[in-house]
């Protein structure tokens, strides 16, 4: 008998509507499981619409984040067939963009930064190159003409997330899954130290198997053990965009720029994002924010002056601990992690409904995920804090 067939479970329960847990939801209704998925508001409204939809492996690349990157990367190389996919299983479009994203310097600080940071992406064997002023200008010619060289990562594409979380909504809808909108999850039922089943409002639904998707809001739930629940915090980030001529963009790649990046979608809007606050669950615009990105923007482009504001929102960063993605079993049997994927959650969507939805089959957890499950928080709590003399 093969692994699928030995833990196949019967019914799955997945809780959120974001990205995450509609791919989930989807890889998983499609290979014939009954899926039911509980979203407390409207699929697709939480960080995976305040996104800008950058697939940034290697421009985003921190040091000390060096074990994420083959998640990263794994999950970045699925993209181009993952959006065919599910472009075709939901007969809609998410622009998926190929162009390549460009880091730009403005001042011989920024580029001797920005050079240390080649370095690093370099050792990490990452298709990165250094193109200097004339160049970023025939590229994007619109930038202020002080541009002093930048980053070429030709290999961070983006998608639209809106777009994304609304595919997604309809190819898991399509391939049978079960979404209840308005459905807040109030707990996790355990019994015996297994994942039983939800309560929404008020009423118990029974499942072989719980996943955990609640992006931000993972930690909320009731009725998990302390020791279950995934370190994870909102982190907020504000975003501005503003409308450019889609005839006549004045940017064309995804553009980092000191203290902001642009994002230019196929209708003309060009994102400006983001700031990075811990400010719990607080998703107001502040004075503050919005400036810094507009200061940041405009400086760097300068032609923005004179185009409109298309929108202000912000959104909530499921952030971990370690700010990776947290994915697959806990100690609760039953209970599946996909949560606390922070900057990269739509980078990352390919990969975690792979992985995920797998295990959830085969009970078995890809090599390239392992290093993301819980335990390596529990690990570190069991290191005593205070040593006695
Ligand atoms: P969410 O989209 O937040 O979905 C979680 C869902 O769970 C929500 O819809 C919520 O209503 C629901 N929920 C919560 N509690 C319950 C409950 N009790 N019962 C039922 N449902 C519940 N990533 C990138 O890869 N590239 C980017 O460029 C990028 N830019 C970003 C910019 C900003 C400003 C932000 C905020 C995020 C950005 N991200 C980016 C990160 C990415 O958006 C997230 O990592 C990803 O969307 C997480 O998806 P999710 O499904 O886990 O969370
Ligand atoms: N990855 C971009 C952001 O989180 O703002």
């Amino acid at each position: 008998m093969s692994a699928e067939a030995s833990s196949r479970p019967d019914k799955v329960i997945i809780i959120g509507g974001g990205v995450i847990g509609l791919s989930i939801a989807w890889r998983l209704a499609a290979r014939g499981v009954d899926v039911d998925l509980f979203e407390a508001g409207r699929c697709g409204a939480g960080a995976s619409h305040a996104a800008a939809g950058m697939l940034a492996a290697c421009a985003e690349v921190e040091p000390g984040e060096e074990p994420l990157l083959p998640l990263n990367r794994a999950s970045q190389a699925l993209w181009p067939d993952f959006a065919r996919e599910l472009e075709a299983a939901s007969g809609l479009a998410v622009d998926l963009r190929t162009e390549g994203t460009l880091v730009c310097a403005f001042s011989a600080d920024d580029q001797a930064r920005l050079k240390h940071h080649l370095a690093l992406q370099e050792r990490l064997g990452l298709p990165v190159s250094w193109l200097d002023a004339v160049e970023v200008r025939r590229r994007e010619p619109f930038l202020n003409p002080g541009v002093v060289g930048g980053l070429w990562s030709p290999e961070d594409h983006q998608v639209d997330n809106r777009k994304l979380a609304a595919a997604l909504h309809v190819a898991a809808g399509r391939a049978g899954a079960t979404i209840h909108e308005d459905s807040p999850v109030e707990s996790v039922v355990v019994e015996d130290g297994r994942a039983r089943g939800i309560v929404t409002r008020g009423r118990r639904i029974d499942a072989d198997v719980v996943v955990l998707a609640a992006g931000a809001w993972s930690r909320r739930i009731e009725g998990l053990p302390r020791a279950a629940l995934p370190p994870v915090r909102p982190v907020k980030g504000q975003l501005v965009a503003v409308q450019m001529d889609p005839a006549a963009p004045v940017l064309s790649h995804v553009t980092w720029v000191p203290g902001a990046y642009l994002v230019p979608r196929r209708d003309g809007r060009l994102i400006i994002g983001a700031t990075v606050e811990e400010k719990g669950f607080d998703t107001r615009m502040t004075a503050g924010g919005l400036l810094a990105l507009l200061d940041a923007a405009w400086r760097a482009l300068p032609v923005i002056e004179e185009l409109p504001i298309a929108e202000t929102w912000a959104g909530l960063r499921p952030g971990s601990r370690d700010d990776a993605p947290i994915l697959g079993p806990g100690d609760v049997a039953g209970l599946v992690y996909a949560t606390g994927h922070h900057r990269n959650g739509i980078l990352l969507t390919p990969i975690t409904a792979a992985v995920v939805a797998d295990h959830v089959l085969t009970g078995q957890l890809a090599d390239v995920a392992r290093p993301f499950t819980l335990a390596r928080f529990q690990a570190r709590a069991e290191v005593p804090t205070e040593v006695s003399s």
